[in-house]
């Protein structure tokens, strides 16, 4: 399935929308500017699931700052529910680092993000224990961050995006900081939390097996300037949790594919960060096999 039309349906019912899209920076180099990213089509629907995947430096982080209105691109158009995006409640962004407030309780950094919304105190104690309950730390709404793990503390950040109940959901490498196991059990929680909600998420990941698992789609990006090299539809049945899905025929088959790619990209751009550093851990098996 292709991407590169833009679907006013989707536009009407309050998908995201990128429709060649390109941004530079300024650069102390001879050169002035580095081009992050290079015309770019994209599109989540009203409740898809869509992974953004690359190498480090292809500008990922940079298509969520920009879905979030936080930045503006230099050319082309993006479109939340038919809008431009502009920072607020209607969008929730996730952070690798957790980026909680440390003098805040658990409640207290969820109720935060409620400030832009007229609600009176009864409403925002009630939205918060929900959202406590949802992500499983019902308990914990008086502890402060630091006396939780990494993976109750992502728990917090997710529950602090989701208490506005936004139309999109942002998240850039959520689980990268957090060890293997806590890991697989967050993207199990992400999933189980998603499928209640009517969300738009773009999410991050540099991990082509989080990939497969999550995405409706997949977008699979080169290395920089970012520019969309190929687009995957994942058609494995929902919910993932439910069976074994990295024994599935179809999973294995897309990992191979993927990781092929994602080690050519890498191997074709010696300039990337990606190369020697991350490459390690990511890649299963004999890194010289198909290249
Ligand atoms: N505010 C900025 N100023 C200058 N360069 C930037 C800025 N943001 C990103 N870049 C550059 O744009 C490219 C893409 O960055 P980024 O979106 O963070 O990549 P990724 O998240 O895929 O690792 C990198 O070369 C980075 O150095
Ligand atoms: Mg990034």
């Amino acid at each position: 399935m292709m991407y590169g039309e833009p679907d006013m349906a989707a536009s009407r019912s309050g998908g995201v929308i990128f429709e060649r899209v390109s941004i530079s920076f300024g650069d102390p180099s001879p050169n002035g500017y580095v081009k992050a990213v290079d015309d770019v089509c994209l599109e989540v629907g009203r409740e898809g699931f869509v992974v953004l995947l690359g190498p480090s430096g292809c500008g990922k982080t940079t298509l969520l700052r920009l879905a979030a209105g936080l930045i503006k691109p230099d050319a082309g158009r993006i479109t939340v529910g038919g809008a431009t995006p502009r920072p607020g409640p209607g969008t929730g962004i996730v952070f690798q680092s957790f980026r909680l407030v440390p003098w805040m309780t658990v409640a207290q950094n969820v109720r935060f993000a409620l400030g832009p919304l007229k609600l009176d105190r009864a409403q925002q104690r009630a939205r918060v224990a929900e959202q406590l309950g949802t992500v499983g730390l019902s308990r914990f709404a008086d502890a402060y961050p630091r006396m939780l793990s990494g993976g109750m503390q992502q728990r917090v950040a997710l529950a602090r995006a989701m208490v506005t109940e936004p139309e999109v959901l942002l998240m850039d490498e959520p689980f990268a900081a957090l060890d293997a196991q806590t890991r697989e059990l967050m993207q199990i929680e992400l999933m189980r939390i998603c499928a209640g909600r009517r969300a738009s998420v773009l999410f991050v990941t540099h991990s082509v097996d989080e990939a497969i698992l999550l995405a409706d789609q997949i977008v699979l990006l080169g290395p920089r300037p970012g520019r969309v090299v190929e687009r995957v539809a994942v058609d494995l049945p929902r919910p993932r949790w439910r069976y074994d899905v990295r024994a599935d025929r179809r999973f294995i088959n897309l990992r191979s594919h993927l990781e092929k790619r994602l080690r050519n990209l890498v191997l074709t751009d010696p300039q990337s960060d990606f190369f020697g550093r991350r490459l390690e851990g990511t890649y299963r098996g004999n890194p010289s096999r198909d290249t």
